[in-house]
């Protein structure tokens, strides 16, 4: 391993799925843990296996299917349970085993029962030790690869803890685990442990320490990269930060930490960054746990911008208020959401992309009307402004008509739609035959005008109630040079509705065509 790598351990499956109220199919766990390899963990902590039969096949289900990362099970300090750990990972091309026990005073003083580990404190203490070395000796009999946690050092007895480390790095273990299991510690003295561990453990060099943090303070990633920083060579953590009670430390944070401040970290990872969006939504959905919108990394708001100010420096560069690019953690691109503290810049600007160029005076009017709406909405969408641009400034030439529109569709039919549109020069009627009626008159509509823009948008909505409803729907296309266009059409009948959307949408298109034409044209 190169000393200017930093290894993630993922425990999305074990500490991640051990948060209150949630529970995954071992098929769902598989295909999580497919996603990590994907996204380029090292080692993938892929259950508990003595703790149910059900976790035991989840383990060895993905030992068997995926490649590409370490597969990892966790073990008590308990014979039994490094032996299931290590049937159940046996098809692993790698594998590792995750042992070892409480260490600061208060678990062992609270877990240890007299009758079997002594009266004494310091009865208990010794006898934990032996535990844990007999634990990794026998845990290296399955594999060479065994890491070994020292649960709760974040409170234990530094001088107990040290002795410990020592020991089971003397037994076999490669790589130690200093977890903060009650998310006490604070950063500085977190990172002041791991250089003191590794500065005073006399054999530190043969072991890799390991970062494992808790959020019950909030601080579960500042600790983790203060560790990091004072030697720590794995991080460990979970997808979206989910775990027991306020979660783990949120592997993609870290990541992203590690990434962006190279400057103040001098080393990386190896994961494919690219991939944390796409692995974000697949954990909150199995889960059940959907990701907060303010959420760093993957939050919808993570790169989103509202204010006035902000939006008016983020189109002049978006470097201003943005020091990730979405592009590289898979997110969606950066959006300006419009509300009543955009300000004209930032509304100028999605007019613009959405191919609307107005002179002062329109633009003016149209922002007027926009705060009206702003005001009364928490946000201003597209098809707001395409209605104020209807209602307030233009309405546009319209090339084509839809004067009929005769659509035939059933069980067991294929769905066709005959089209008559009125041209400035005649009238064109074309038919096709889609994957639905809407489809259908979709491509008819294609034909007989002969544009062929790419649809990006479909929704249908009520617009008042009854059996007699106006059924609204808008949709948004692209055109060749890449810009949006959105059309709207009500009726009674959706399908005509959307008919109308669509040649709306084209009208908007082609009128937009024009005016670039002459632009050009009185150059
Ligand atoms: O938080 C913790 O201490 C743990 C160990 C079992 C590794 O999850
Ligand atoms: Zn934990």
């Amino acid at each position: 391993m190169s000393a200017d790598k930093v290894i993630v351990f993922d425990t999305t499956l074990r500490d991640g799925e051990q948060a209150a109220g949630t529970r995954l199919g071992v098929r769902e766990k598989l295909e999580i843990a497919i996603q990590l390899a994907s996204l380029g963990v090292d080692v993938i902590e892929a259950g508990f296996p003595i703790s149910s039969p059900q976790d035991f096949e989840a383990v060895n289900l993905i030992a068997k299917e995926v490649k590409g990362s370490t597969i990892c099970g966790l073990t008590r300090a308990v014979i039994a349970d490094i032996d299931a750990a290590g049937k159940a990972l046996e098809p692993a091309a790698r594998r590792r085993i995750h042992t070892g026990l409480g260490i600061s005073d208060i678990h062992i003083a609270s877990k240890f029962r007299d009758e079997k580990y002594g009266k004494s404190l310091d009865d208990k203490k010794k006898r934990a030790m032996e535990m844990g070395i007999e634990a990794v000796k026998h845990a290296r009999k399955y594999t060479d690869d065994v890491e070994f946690y020292c649960e709760d050092s974040g409170r234990a007895d530094k001088q107990y803890l040290f002795k410990v480390i020592e020991a089971v790095i003397a037994a076999g273990a490669t790589t130690i685990n200093v977890p903060d299991t009650t998310g006490y510690a604070i950063p500085e003295q977190y990172g002041a442990l791991i250089a003191e561990i590794i500065a005073k453990v006399p054999n530190s060099g043969k072991a890799i320490f390991s970062v494992h943090c808790h959020d019950d303070l909030g601080m579960s990633v500042a600790n983790s990269l203060a560790g990091v920083k004072n030697g720590a060579r794995q991080v460990e953590g979970t997808i979206n930060g989910i775990g027991e009670r306020a979660g783990n430390a949120s592997l993609e944070e870290i990541v992203m930490a590690i990434r962006t401040r190279q400057d103040y970290f001098g080393i990386d990872t190896t994961i494919n960054t690219k991939e944390f969006f796409r692995t974000s939504r697949m954990v909150a959905e199995m889960l059940g746990m959907p990701v907060p919108a303010n959420k760093a990394i993957v939050g919808a708001n993570a790169f989103a911008h509202s204010s006035g100010i902000h939006v008016d420096g983020f189109i002049k560069n978006p470097l201003t208020y943005e020091i990730i690019k979405p592009e590289d953690v898979g997110s969606p691109k950066s959006a300006v959401v419009l509300t009543a503290r955009t300000g004209r810049a930032g509304v100028k600007h999605r007019l613009e992309e959405l191919g609307y160029k107005l002179n002062k005076e329109e633009l003016e009017q149209v922002y007027k009307r926009f705060l009206d709406i702003a005001d009364k909405k928490t946000e201003v969408f597209d098809e707001d402004l395409a209605a104020i641009i209807g209602a307030e400034i233009r309405t546009i030439e319209h090339t084509f008509e839809l004067q009929y529109l005769h659509v035939a569709c059933g069980t067991g039919t294929l769905p066709t739609a005959s089209v008559k549109i009125k041209l400035a020069d005649g009238v064109k009627q074309a038919a096709a035959c889609g994957d639905g009626p809407i489809d259908a008159a979709y491509e008819a509509i294609r034909i007989a005008t002969g544009q062929n823009p790419k649809l990006e948008n479909y929704a249908i909505k009520a617009v008042t109630g009854g059996k007699e409803a106006l059924g609204e729907a808008t949709v948004k296309i692209i055109g060749d040079d890449n810009r949006r266009f959105t059309g709207r059409g009500v009726s009674t009948d959706i399908i005509e509705a959307s008919a109308k959307a669509y040649v709306d949408a084209i009208n908007r298109m082609v009128a937009q065509d024009d005016i670039d034409k002459n632009l050009v044209g009185s150059l």
